[in-house]
């Protein structure tokens, strides 16, 4: 008897934000195989009874490489077991689900996708941000602040440096400072409103405001711990900062004012 493969998006951290089909999912799995993006809170779901295996890898560090995990993934299925690969936000979205799913089907074993909600839409929420807004943003674009094997940036600078459009950097914290100055060399104002959000619908989640010129050193000052996202364009200027419990909107810092 086979099994099937389930690549379930686990969503940026707060476990209501799962889809009901995720936690469906989750519910009726034999075995959960996790990144280590999925948080102690959405863990917290799987029920007692379930085996559950740890594959989380780190910037860097791969505990376990991504054959490894297509291999086991494979393995698990063969045996007949109906397995929930969780993954942080969504699986196609910086997640290498796509990779794991065209593996899966080689072999023949099926496989199913439910997607889930990505961190820019759980930060930005979070942080009251539109990610798009009539008279600041037409659009919004999803990069990668980290190239594989920590090759330097190659990105399009010239398409990115739009006024119009929102900026989200996943992965960017060890890099925003050459992100922030090519952005501006490219012609991006270096006023650009942005806010950086630290572990994202989570109870412990932190913010920080900035212009574009200061984002790398106000990401450093805060000594942020766990995923950042960094988000880019005027709509940041509507964020709310949270350091703990307090409140105070980005617009008292200097030029953080809509138009
Ligand atoms: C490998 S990518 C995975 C993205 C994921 N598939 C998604 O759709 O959100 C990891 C990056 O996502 C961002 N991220 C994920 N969860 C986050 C959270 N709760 N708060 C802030 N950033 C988060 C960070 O930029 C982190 O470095």
């Amino acid at each position: 008897m086979r099994g099937k493969v389930v690549l379930v998006g686990a969503g940026p951290g707060d476990p209501d934000l799962l889809t009901v089909k995720a936690a469906r999912a989750i519910a009726a799995a034999d075995v959960v195989v996790y990144d280590r993006l999925v948080p102690a809170e959405v863990l917290s779901i799987i029920p007692a009874g379930t085996a559950r295996i740890d594959v989380g890898k780190q910037a860097g560090h791969h505990p376990v490489p991504q054959e490894e995990i297509n291999s086991l993934l494979i393995r698990l299925a063969r045996l007949g077991r109906t397995v929930v690969r969780l993954k942080g936000g969504d699986p196609f979205i910086f997640g290498r689900g796509c990779e794991e799913s065209i593996a899966l089907e080689r072999e023949g074993i099926a496989c199913e996708v439910i997607p889930g909600i990505t961190a820019a839409q759980g930060c930005a929420a979070s942080a009251r941000v539109p990610l798009t807004h009539r008279g600041l943003a037409s659009s919004v674009r999803y990069l990668t602040g980290h190239c594989r094997a920590d090759l330097p940036l190659n990105l399009d600078w010239k398409g990115l440096a739009d006024p119009d459009t929102t900026l989200v950097v996943y992965m960017g914290l060890a890099n925003i400072e050459e992100i922030a100055r090519r952005l501006i060399e490219h012609g991006l104002p270096a006023d650009t409103p942005a806010v950086a959000v630290c572990q994202g619908t989570t109870p412990r989640e932190r913010r920080v405001c900035a212009r574009l010129d200061d984002l790398a050193k106000a990401a450093k000052t805060a000594g942020f711990d766990g995923p950042v996202l960094f988000i880019i364009g005027q709509v940041a200027a509507l964020a709310v900062q949270r350091h703990g419990l307090d409140d105070a909107t980005c617009n008292d810092d200097r030029a953080m004012v809509v138009a």
